[in-house]
């Protein structure tokens, strides 16, 4: 069996191509626009905030850059937050993970007006995730489930095992899938068994990101099953999933590629997520076109 390989680039090239479209409809409207805060100096931070800024200006989004240097008080954050909020010309707020750990992340994502969150980070929106989705839903987990519906991945009744309990993937994740009537597991740094539980699965995401310590070989992967890798491993200026795809290619049914899987599917849902906030703040519909639940 070779597996078919998700092209999550060409799917985000789609959707890019489509919020590109909206925003010009918009014109005269709105003006989407996003703000981006980041604190500290994480290399790998700074570059994801730059390919959103680089994404946002491809499709005619408006993007302000907010950075602060480590060290920064929690409240001067929150503060620039505030002014965001009552910022009538900024439909998005983005607050780049990790905080410092000095900060509360909690502390920090709920001020964010929930209508203005489109990283979908706010306790309101994560907490939407537990009923069906009428909120914004976090990026990597809208990407992934927008990829298996591309796919018409059939959820019911299966399997889903994820590695990672993260609040911006694993635990919302758990939730989207669950209310796609999939069953799910949740592993984490301290399940026992992880082998075992990842070779049930159905379907399997990864989001660990510590290769070479943790790798998902073909023994942990079922034969057919859907292999999501959302891992981010920085190895000799290569980057890398969590997934052993060489060999895992030959066993799965579905994988997604790293780069070019989850990666783009994630910016693009940021784009969408901007383009709804703008479209709900402005009170301009969008084409039928443009549906905003991944299906
Ligand atoms: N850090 C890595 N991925 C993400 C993301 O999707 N959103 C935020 N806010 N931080 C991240």
């Amino acid at each position: 069996m070779t597996a078919t390989v998700m092209d999550g680039k060409g799917l985000s090239g789609s959707i890019r191509a489509i919020v590109k479209g909206e925003v010009e409809r918009l014109e005269g409207f709105a003006k989407p626009s996003l703000a981006t805060v980041l604190v500290g100096s994480d290399e790998a931070s700074d570059l994801y905030v730059s390919l959103k800024h680089r994404a946002c200006q491809e499709v005619g989004i408006r993007s302000m850059d907010y950075r602060f240097p480590d060290g920064t008080p929690e409240g001067r954050v929150i503060e620039k937050i505030e002014e965001l909020n009552r910022d009538d010309g900024v439909h998005g707020i983005l607050v780049q993970l990790p905080l410092p750990a000095s900060m509360g992340v909690h502390r920090v994502m709920e001020r964010i007006r929930p209508e203005k969150d489109v990283d979908g980070l706010n306790p309101r929106n994560l907490g939407l995730t537990m009923y069906q989705e009428h909120g914004m839903l976090p990026c990597t987990p809208a990407g992934i489930l927008t990829l298996l519906s591309h796919y018409s991945v059939d959820l019911r009744g299966k399997h889903a095992v994820i590695i990672n309990r993260s609040p911006d993937v694993g635990k919302p994740l758990t939730m989207l899938l669950l209310n796609r009537d999939a069953t799910v597991t949740v592993c984490h740094s301290k399940t026992i068994g992880i082998n075992g539980h990842a070779s049930s699965a159905d379907i399997l995401v990864s989001a660990v990101g510590c290769r070479p310590d943790f790798i998902v070989g073909e023994g942990m992967v079922k034969t057919g099953a859907v292999v999501i890798d959302a891992g981010t491993n920085r190895i000799g200026g290569r980057v890398y999933g969590d997934v052993d795809f060489e060999r895992v290619v030959h066993k799965a049914s579905y994988i997604t590629p790293v780069p070019g899987g989850v990666g783009p599917m994630t910016v693009a849902m940021l784009l969408r997520n901007t383009l709804v906030a703008a479209s709900i703040q402005a009170r301009v519909g969008l084409s039928d076109l443009f549906t905003y639940a991944p299906a």
